[in-house]
């Protein structure tokens, strides 16, 4: 069992994770109707990742046995000014879990839930490398500027990338 104070904190971090996907989809919607596919995917892999996190504490809260609550998912921001601000505005997002993980943190050591602990840690180290790779395509957009070229090509590495779920989450 978790405390209620706990389970609260882990469903609220559900919602959060789930509006992180749809976040995600909102950018992956803008640049896909710009024509930047590349940059559309990265922006769907990583709603294919919040989904999985959201799904990760979904099973964890029922594994403890604790009970689910699903709150509202807000609807995200739809336009954007530029592929800058869709990049600022990821790293912005991401430093904001990442608060929102450390407080989960914070609660479980105060209640000595040494369980709930232990699997938030792997979430620690999941936003460390989030916020790495929003700082490190943000710079590479403003590197680029408004260069066609540049963008394109930046277009051309995001179409790289390749969704491979976190270990150990149960696939739905
Ligand atoms: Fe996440
Ligand atoms: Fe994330």
């Amino acid at each position: 069992m978790v405390s209620e104070k706990v389970q609260k904190k882990l469903n609220e971090q559900i919602q959060k994770e789930f509006y992180s996907a749809y976040l995600y989809l909102s950018m992956e919607a803008y640049l896909a109707s710009r024509n930047l596919n590349g940059f559309a995917n990265f922006f769907r892999v990583q709603a294919q990742e919040e989904r999985d996190h959201a799904m990760m504490f979904f099973n964890y809260v029922n594994k403890v046995g604790g009970k689910v609550e699903l709150g509202q998912i807000d609807a995200p921001k739809g336009d954007f000014e530029s592929l800058e601000e869709v990049f600022k505005m990821a790293l912005e997002h991401e430093q904001f879990v990442t608060k929102s993980i450390y407080s989960i943190v914070d609660l479980a050591q105060e209640e000595k839930d040494h369980k709930t602990n232990a699997f938030v840690q792997w979430f620690v180290n999941e936003q460390a490398e989030e916020e790495e790779t929003a700082e490190y395509n943000l710079r590479r957009l403003q590197l680029v500027g408004t260069d066609g070229r540049g963008i394109l090509m930046l277009d051309t590495e995001l179409a790289q990338r390749v969704y491979t779920p976190p270990a150990g989450v149960q696939q739905v």
